[in-house]
């Protein structure tokens, strides 16, 4: 490993007062099933623990900065004096993984490739619903309006502008994810969860429908 349980902890601290799905939890099972993909992928597991790690330790909800800052990552990173190719490396991974809806992007590196799969596989599933409504709650979004549609065509300042229900975001993220995987593994894994958020949406309309 090329960090330590120190930058762990630093990472943590950052995550503390987020109840918005961001919390440290999930940057624990972006490592975790990460680095499982990365060894069936050949990738180096190193630079896919550090970049998952540090994924999110930018993320402009949680700095309030713009999204391409790098900002807190390389201050761990120089904190701890990784190397700097390494550091270059999580970087160019770290700017590329987040979804953007039209705008996202595709890691050029296969460490950033698996590490992306990673992030969007802890967004399906049961936990990715979890999240999903955990994120609506704390922004003051519906869970579901039934007047109110999704919006497929939006560039990334729209997207992050967007005030939508919960059961929206499903159709602008969330199903789209698993054709959207970059890695044969990730997409074995994501087929399973994807699946299950379609039988719970089914199941929420037939309940929000009384039958
Ligand atoms: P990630 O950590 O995967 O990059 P995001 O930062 O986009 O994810 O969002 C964190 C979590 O909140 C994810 O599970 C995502 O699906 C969910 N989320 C993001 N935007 C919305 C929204 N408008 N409504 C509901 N959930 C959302
Ligand atoms: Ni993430």
């Amino acid at each position: 490993m090329v960090f330590s349980r120190e930058l762990m902890d630093d990472v943590e601290e950052i995550f503390e007062n987020d109840y918005g799905g961001h919390d440290f939890f999930h940057t624990l099972r972006v490592m975790r099933i990460a680095k499982y993909i990365a060894k069936i992928e050949g990738a180096n597991t190193e630079i896919v623990e550090l970049a998952s790690l540090l994924h999110d330790v930018d993320d402009y909800k949680i700095t309030g900065r713009n999204m391409d800052s790098v900002e807190n990552a390389c201050k761990l990173m120089n904190k701890y004096n990784i190397d700097k190719q390494v550091q270059l490396q999580v970087t160019d991974i770290i700017k590329t993984v987040s979804f953007k809806a039209n705008d996202t992007e595709i890691p050029s590196s296969l460490e950033g490739k698996v590490v992306q799969d990673a992030d969007r596989l802890d967004a399906l599933g049961a936990i990715g619903i979890a999240r999903a409504f955990a994120y609506g709650g704390s922004r003051g979004n519906m869970i579901y309006n039934p007047n109110s549609k999704p919006n497929l065509n939006m560039n990334s300042d729209e997207y992050v502008k967007n005030k939508t229900t919960t059961i929206n975001h499903f159709y602008e993220k969330l199903l789209l994810l698993k054709d959207m995987m970059n890695t044969e593994t990730g997409y074995n894994i994501a087929i399973k969860r994807d699946q299950f958020m379609r039988d719970f949406l089914e199941e929420f309309y037939r309940e929000w429908n009384n039958i």
